[in-house]
């Protein structure tokens, strides 16, 4: 049976150089709490990478990136999935699977990249390109989704969109996967929001016509940073999500996925390493590389990953809030455009 003690005592093994001794007692009465709600409700729980450490090493059944929870969401058997991630991931689970009850612990974790971009604003990039396939990146909401071809994550945007075989792909909204998954796949880019058809340059090889929208977390990160932490340790390795700038990705060792990133760490040899990503993830990976220290820049987080807490998973599990919907008719056209997108990948 799992006790408070018992939920204490692991978290104090991974978390004692992380979290302070009356935090952990803490969160592990309400970790046990959860535990036992979960039981009771045929629960699952779903956990981004970036959740707090307390979180992340105590209730979910399954953590990873994006593209690993959908698939858990997809494949889940259990009456209800708790999201403990963003509002565009929720969705994507309730795409996925439309029969279960799906709770986001808090109502406000949306995501910058997700706001920049409308239905209407790809109607207009297809009516103004009318033929091209369109790719939206997995961090958009439903409707948007709807609207698309294909959808992407970090861990797949490059295969995705050489699956398409197509000369011309509209890449949505992230302007700086785009770029980076463009620079990846060796092709040209083209990237003004609203192109005049007339500026369209169809001689190019391959183009992806991005749209203006940057993740507020990594847009912040800059070249510098890395400089700065090269000079004051030559040794670290630098890993930068593919939402960071060209310009960064070009700085660092390596960019990837956020569990590519765990990975990266876990399968190297260095001492030292500068995690360009939300702060807890950080804090995540350090917990488990124990011989290892993880430079992070926790002056910069991410607002909406961090409304998710224990408690909040508690109370979602307790009040069923906050439940997510998905209008049918708009979850049967991203349900393709997901869906297309699992299949892809799955074949790599
Ligand atoms: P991953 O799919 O790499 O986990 O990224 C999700 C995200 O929102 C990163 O900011
Ligand atoms: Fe969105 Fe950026 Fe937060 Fe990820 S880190 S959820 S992309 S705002």
């Amino acid at each position: 049976m799992t006790t408070t003690t018992s939920i204490y005592e692991k978290l104090k093994a991974k978390l004692d150089r992380v979290v302070p001794d009356f935090e952990l007692r803490h969160k592990a009465e309400i970790a046990e709490e959860i535990l036992r709600l979960k039981e009771e409700r045929n629960a699952v729980i779903l956990a981004h990478n970036y959740m707090e450490p307390a979180l992340f090493y105590s209730v979910p059944d399954y953590v990873g990136d994006s593209l690993e929870l959908s698939r858990k969401a997809a494949a889940a058997e259990q009456d209800v999935i708790v999201f403990c991630g963003v509002r565009f991931m929720a969705e994507t689970a309730k795409i996925l699977s439309p029969d279960k009850t799906v709770l986001l612990p808090a109502e406000r974790a949306g995501c910058s990249l997700a706001a920049s971009i409308t239905a209407e604003d790809v109607r207009k990039l297809k009516a103004q390109f009318p033929g091209v396939p369109v790719v939206t990146y997995v961090n958009t909401y439903a409707d948007v989704k709807a609207e698309c071809d294909i959808c992407c994550t970090s861990s797949n945007a490059a295969a995705v969109v050489e699956s398409l075989g197509t000369d011309t792909v509209i890449f949505l909204p992230d302007e700086y996967l785009a770029k980076n998954t463009a620079k990846e796949t060796g092709k040209h880019i083209i990237f003004p929001t609203r192109m005049p058809p007339e500026q369209f340059d169809a001689s190019l090889d391959y183009q992806l016509v991005g749209w203006h929208g940057r993740c507020e977390v990594h847009e912040q990160f800059t070249v510098e940073d890395i400089e700065n932490a090269r000079r004051q340790f030559p040794d670290v390795l630098v890993l930068a999500h593919p939402e960071c700038s060209p310009e960064v990705v070009e700085a660092s060792d390596y960019s990837g996925s956020t569990t590519a990133m765990v990975q990266y760490v876990k399968q190297h040899k260095a001492d030292k390493y500068l995690i360009l990503t939300e702060c807890a993830m950080g804090d995540n990976i350090a917990a488990e590389n124990p011989d290892k220290e993880m430079l992070r820049m926790c002056s910069i987080r991410c607002p909406h990953m961090n409304e998710i807490t224990l408690e909040d998973t508690r109370d979602a599990l307790l009040h069923n809030r906050y439940v997510i919907d998905v209008p049918e008719d708009v979850r049967e056209r991203a349900f393709r455009s997901v869906k297309r997108m699992i299949e892809i990948n799955a074949k790599d």
